[in-house]
């Protein structure tokens, strides 16, 4: 075969050199990532900023040459920006769509940038900068959402309202210590993004493909231009390890979880039936059909991208399954599963902030939803606690009690004490005060618990803490 016949059928792949025959076009159209991973362009070139200038340090590579190569990836990288880059699927994926692109336009030196380096480290290089970058970004916005939150309990700090298990009607607690769970639960999400952060943050280039490399570089000196506090420390662990996105992939299905119960409940208080919520206009939607409808599209939505979300941490902990060490292709199907759930999650808390802001509580009616609940029965109960009678008895007792009240269609505290007494001779005039709602609220005094008192410091240390930006 004359060297002519061999250029043709060898295409120009940068691996293209132990191959004699074309790729199958349905074979490239099958392994290739790039109309997904180009996304990772600005990761990929700052990846390779930093590795070209250790090679030239490390005297691997000219000055001149490190020059051309900054300078060339810095034209790509406009062009990428501009949208003047034609990616080519030929080429499989944004590391190689660039090299060659960078080999194009300044030759030779462009050939070097690849010396000591991996795409199986480059691409693990450029996840880990990719997610270090939405993980901050996400903590941000739950930030954002916890504001919001601390926001609402302010506004309605001293509003009662039915507090529920088993969507029963239960105790009274305040609205402001209802919001301020919430406020818990994306705490603890951000407290979770924050420690997984530290395992993204290590750098893996310098594994090169699976055993390291001989060639003299300083993986130092690269992570502290990439801003990585650590160098990962087994090669082959680096080129395998996907666990940082499984990590921030489970971190973030909780998030989306924690707001689709708070979407069931807005669903739920924005319905003719609770009223206890009105949805701004501007944040729903209307039916086709039905000129009165106001529907909670919003919450709706979110609660219905869990699925996808938590879909997601499937298909990648699936796909681990099963992997021999080291880089194995299947990896390649990490970032589909985690681009959506980056595209779904951090819009889902941005949006719900927003709604957040809009939303205005019922408070008349929050304050009927506590009537014909028998919701003041545990006070009743504990107040015969103090009086001596052991917890069962007493639970015995009130039972009687509300069964009564039933009877004769009563609340607890409209009974007369000389009622009262057919079920206990202890019960006295100071019951009373304990039977309101807000006694039984202001009741509530254990470290955690809804009385004012304990809700006023909640609160204030949640606005310290954001203050202080934690
Ligand atoms: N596109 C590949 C991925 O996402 C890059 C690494 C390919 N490495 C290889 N040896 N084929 O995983």
């Amino acid at each position: 075969m004359s060297s002519a016949e061999q250029k043709k059928q060898a295409p120009a792949k940068l691996w293209g050199g132990r191959f004699s025959e074309k790729t199958a076009a349905s074979v490239e159209a099958f392994t290739a990532s790039i109309h997904y991973d180009a996304r990772l362009y600005r990761h990929d070139i700052a990846g390779s900023r930093a590795h070209a200038t250790m090679l030239a340090r490390q005297g691997l590579i000219s000055n001149e040459e490190r020059d051309l190569i900054l300078q060339g990836l810095t034209e790509i990288e406009a062009e990428i920006d501009a949208g003047d880059f034609v990616f080519r699927p030929e080429l499989e994926d944004i590391h190689m769509n660039i090299e060659k692109t960078l080999v194009e336009k300044i030759g030779p030196a462009g050939e070097k940038l690849h010396t000591a380096r991996s795409r199986n480290d480059q691409v693990a290089l450029d996840v880990r900068l990719y997610l270090r970058e939405e993980c901050r970004t996400l903590i941000g916005l739950l930030t954002g959402l916890q504001r919001a939150f601390v926001g609402l309990a302010r506004r309605y700090q001293d509003t009662v309202m039915p507090g529920y298990t088993h969507l029963q009607r239960a105790q009274p607690v305040l609205v402001a210590h209802h919001l301020l769970a919430y406020y818990e639960m994306f705490g603890r999400d951000k407290d979770r993004l924050s420690d997984c952060l530290k395992r993204i943050n290590v750098l893996p280039l310098g594994a090169a493909a699976l055993a390291g490399t001989g060639l003299p570089i300083d993986r130092e000196f690269v992570a502290a231009q990439l801003d990585f506090p650590a160098v990962s420390a087994n090669s082959m662990d680096t080129v395998g390890d996907r666990d940082f996105v499984v990590e921030f992939m489970g971190a973030a299905s909780l998030i989306q979880i924690h707001l689709s119960r708070l979407s069931e409940e807005l669903v739920l208080w924005a319905s003719e039936e609770f009223s206890f919520v009105a949805l701004a206009d501007s944040f729903c939607t209307g039916s086709s059909i039905m000129p009165q409808k106001k529907n909670p599209d919003i919450p709706e939505l979110i609660r219905g991208k869990t699925g996808r979300v938590v879909g997601n941490l499937m298909s990648l902990l699936t796909l681990l399954k099963g992997l021999p060490m080291t880089y194995n292709r299947d990896l390649q199907e990490d970032k589909e599963p985690l681009f959506d759930t980056v595209d779904t999650v951090l819009p889902s808390v941005a949006i719900m902030t927003e709604l957040l802001a809009n939303l205005e509580f019922n408070e008349e009616r929050l304050r009927k939803g506590m009537g014909g609940g028998y919701m003041t029965a545990t006070d009743l109960a504990d107040y015969l606690v103090l009086k001596n009678i052991p917890f069962r008895q007493a639970h015995a007792i009130v039972g009687r009690t509300v069964a009564y009240c039933i009877e004769q269609g009563k609340e607890l505290p409209e009974l007369t004490l000389e009622e009262l007494h057919n079920f206990s001779e202890v019960i006295g005039e100071d019951v009373f005060p304990l039977l309101t709602i807000e006694g039984s609220v202001n009741s509530r005094v254990s470290t955690g618990g809804t009385s004012g008192r304990m809700v006023a410091a909640a609160l204030a240390k949640a606005e310290a803490d954001l203050e202080e930006g934690r």
